[in-house]
This record gives structure tokens, sequence and C-alpha cells, in this order.
């Protein structure tokens, strides 16, 4: 008989013998941005979450310094928008004026942007859309201009979570001709149409205003095709993949790890966050205790960076551990 209970029986134990660990390193943290000042509005659906207006971003960028995550992802919710999504492009657009911010005064703080059409157009699809088809290649040079935009106010990744296809080579290409040969890429490669999205897309008012995303968007069922999405992806230049939501989708985050040497990372979507805030209201559930379960689950999957809403939270609890 194997005796397992003997590396279980203390803490230091099992501390000693603990295969994975997560770190603050791992994470990285989503913020809204809002035009106007002196904002910071709640999100109904996230709660915990605000959208800030430039002004008072310094409140929550004071909190991610002190918290050692490895940085954040931005999202911009502009007052205009429009057919085309020209808020995304525009170099002064309010993602653009927030990562001057963010770089200004926290030059530290690794700042991704986020880079999609949806928050900035007024039918709030990804992507160009003409006579109810959301267009691919008219939409990929959009794309690269936002893209070479944020690069060019600040933006130390890039993150296109669009899902047309060739929109990684199309970045990758416009980045380098304007000169960001450096700026690394974060696909969102495996992205799946996910009903886990519902809070996010009230917190950056983007819920499109006719038919879903399943036109670009994975299919849940499909794992076989996730592999030939990252596949495409790191053929096009992509220096690190995503899957995403993390939690119902753990098989791909393991297959991507176990077929692909590149980082891998995992968004632990607004959905998955709501779910754990609402179950902790209600006394259901021990919310730290199932946050970090969460969190070192991701990882134990194959993630090697996790986007969370829980980031801030989990940094202070596993400081509290140590
Ligand atoms: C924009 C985008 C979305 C998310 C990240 N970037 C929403 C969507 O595709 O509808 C989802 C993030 C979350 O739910 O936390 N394309
Ligand atoms: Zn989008």
């Amino acid at each position: 008989m194997q005796r397992f209970r003997r590396t279980r029986s203390t803490e230091q134990l099992r501390r000693l013998v603990r295969e994975t660990v997560i770190s603050p390193a791992d994470l990285i943290y989503p913020i809204f941005v809002v035009e106007g000042s002196d904002i910071k509005d709640p999100i109904d659906t996230m709660p915990g979450i605000y959208r800030y207006s430039i002004d008072r971003l310094n409140e929550v960028l004071d909190e991610v310094k002190e918290s050692h995550i490895s940085g954040v992802i931005l999202f911009g919710v502009p007052d205009h928008k429009d057919e085309t999504g020209s808020g995304a492009y525009d170099d002064n657009g309010i993602t653009q004026r927030a990562i001057r911010h963010i770089k200004k005064y926290y030059p530290q703080t690794l700042v991704i942007a986020d880079v999609c059409l949806c928050e900035y157009t007024l039918h709030g699809h990804c992507g160009l859309v003409c006579d109810g088809h959301i267009l691919n290649d008219e939409t990929l040079p959009l794309l690269a201009k936002a893209a070479v935009s944020y690069a060019k106010a600040g933006a130390d990744m890039i993150a296109p979570s669009d899902m047309m296809d060739g929109r990684i080579g199309a970045i990758r290409e416009a980045l380098d001709e304007n000169g960001f040969i450096d700026t690394p890429i974060m696909a969102y490669s495996a992205k799946f149409a996910s009903a886990y999205y519902s809070p996010f897309r009230d917190a950056a008012d983007s819920t499109p205003a006719f038919g879903d995303r399943k036109s670009y968007q994975m299919d849940s069922a499909n794992g076989r095709e996730a592999v030939r999405e990252i596949e495409e992806d790191i053929a096009e230049g992509a220096d690190i993949v995503m899957v995403k939501p993390a939690l119902a989708y753990l098989d791909i985050v393991r297959t991507a790890r176990d077929r692909f040497s590149l980082p891998v990372a995992a968004y632990n979507v607004s959905g998955e966050y709501s779910m754990v805030k609402a179950a902790a209201e209600k006394g259901f559930i021990d919310e730290k205790r199932i946050v970090l379960e969460n969190l070192v689950s991701i990882k134990r999957a194959g993630a090697d960076i996790i986007i969370t809403y829980h980031a801030l939270d989990a940094a202070g609890w596993l400081r509290e551990q140590i």
C-alpha cells in the first residue's frame, strides 16, 4: 500500500511537495477606461470592478503597482461610436490617451492593448459590417492601424481579440513597417463564442446590436479546431497564444501547453468572475479559497499567464500566505 497521506500530514510537507504555485507575476489585470473626468463607475454585473476616467486611473494603477502583478490589459470605452470603429485607430482616442498617461506616470507597468473594433462600432461587432455580414479582409487594415496607433502611444504589447482570419499577420507586418519590430503580440487564438462574456459587454458597452459573434468566434464544441487556430497564429507571428475563456476550456489550455512551446495565456473572463462574486455575496462559497483554487487550476492546466479580474485580490491573498 502507498502511504500518500505521509506527505499530506502537515502544511510544511504539503508546501514542500506542492507541484503548482501561483505568483503575482503570473497575473494580468483588465482595466476599463472611459471618457470624461472624475469617474469611478461601478459595473453592476461585475462587483468590485469599475470604469475609470483617465484623471482617476492612478487610484487603480497604485494598487497594480503595489500588488506586483505583471501588468494590465486596457479596454477603452469611447463616447463616440461609428460604423467603422474609427475611435479604435484615432491617435487621440480614449485607449491611446490612457496608454500615454500610464506610460508617463507608471513607466514600469506593463501595458497590453486589446485590439478590437466592437467597443468602437455602432453595431457592436468586431469587424466591419456589410448587409448583415461581418467582413474579414476589409477589417484587417483597420485592426492593423489600431495596433500601430497603440504601439505609438507606448503600448508594450498588442492583443488582438477580434478573431478575423489573418489578423496576426496583418498586424505583425504593420507593426514592423512602422518600426515596432520589438512589440510582441499576444493573440487571442482560441477565443470561443461564449455566454461568459456578457458582463464584459455591459462594462465595455460592446453587445452586438444584431446577431451574435458565432461567425467569427469559435464553436465551444471544437477542440481540434483550436489547435489549428493556434498553429496559424504562431505561423503569422504570435509571440504568446491565448485560450479564452479559461475554466470551461482547461482541456484546450492543456492541449495548447502540450502541443506548442510558446507561452500560453488563459483569460479568466468576466462571467467566470461574476459567478464567483455573486455566489460569494450570497455566502454560498468562500471567495478567497474558490479564487485561489480556480487560479491554481488554470495554471496546473498549463497556463503561464492568467488574465483575471481577481488579480489584485489574489495578489493580496498570495502575499498573506507567505
Ligand atoms: C472584445 C473582447 C471581449 C472580451 C475581451 N475582448 C468581448 C467579446 O468578444 O465579446 C471578453 C472579456 C471578458 O468577458 O472578460 N472583442
Ligand atoms: Zn470585439
